[in-house]
């Protein structure tokens, strides 16, 4: 069974340009969890969390990532927020190697401005919400099977670092 290569990480990290390149690489399917949420719902991720609240989108999450997760030789994109729940990881490990992007807190802000349509960081004060989700969720990240620094922005070398060590 070929297993599924899942990225995991924080806002901004980079995993959705990765899942793209390591996809064009691989030649492998990606599947985003974000991208299947809003295609269910018909909106935007912003949308969701503002009509329906974080609950229901953490439902729909759940969801998604049990489809996901039964594929086999994916790239899975998953949203921040997938780590959160213990029975999104045991699905994800089952036939995953999980790998978690890391970036500065610094250079997370500055991507996510060029970006914006983050709702858990539209507050005053971003940088000090991203230091306090990165310690929340710190723990759960550090269960990925290897972490990669993205910070410098050269996505491309991620992607090859990936590839090199699942072929080992
Ligand atoms: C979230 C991350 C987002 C998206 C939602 C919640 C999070 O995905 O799922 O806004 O809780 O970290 P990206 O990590 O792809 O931005």
């Amino acid at each position: 069974m070929k297993k599924n290569l899942v990225l995991i990480g924080f806002m901004g990290t980079g995993k959705s340009s990765i899942a793209r390149i390591l996809s064009q690489k691989l030649g492998s399917p990606v599947i985003s969890t974000d991208a299947l949420i809003e295609k269910r719902e018909g909106k935007k991720i912003a949308e969701i969390f503002r009509q329906s609240g974080e609950p229901h989108f953490r439902f729909m999450e759940h969801k998604v990532v049990l489809e996901a997760a039964s594929n086999q030789g994916s790239v899975i994109d998953c949203g921040g927020g997938v780590v959160l729940n213990p029975e999104n990881m045991k699905a994800l490990k089952k036939n995953g190697v999980l790998i978690h992007l890391r970036c500065a807190p610094k250079e997370i802000l500055r991507r996510i401005k060029l970006q914006p349509n983050r709702p858990l960081l539209d507050v005053a004060d971003p940088l000090a919400k991203i230091n306090e989700l990165l310690r929340q969720r710190q723990e759960h990240y550090a269960q990925a099977d290897f972490t990669i620094d993205t910070t410098d922005g050269d996505l491309e070398k991620a992607a090859q670092i990936i590839i090199t060590r699942v072929s080992l």
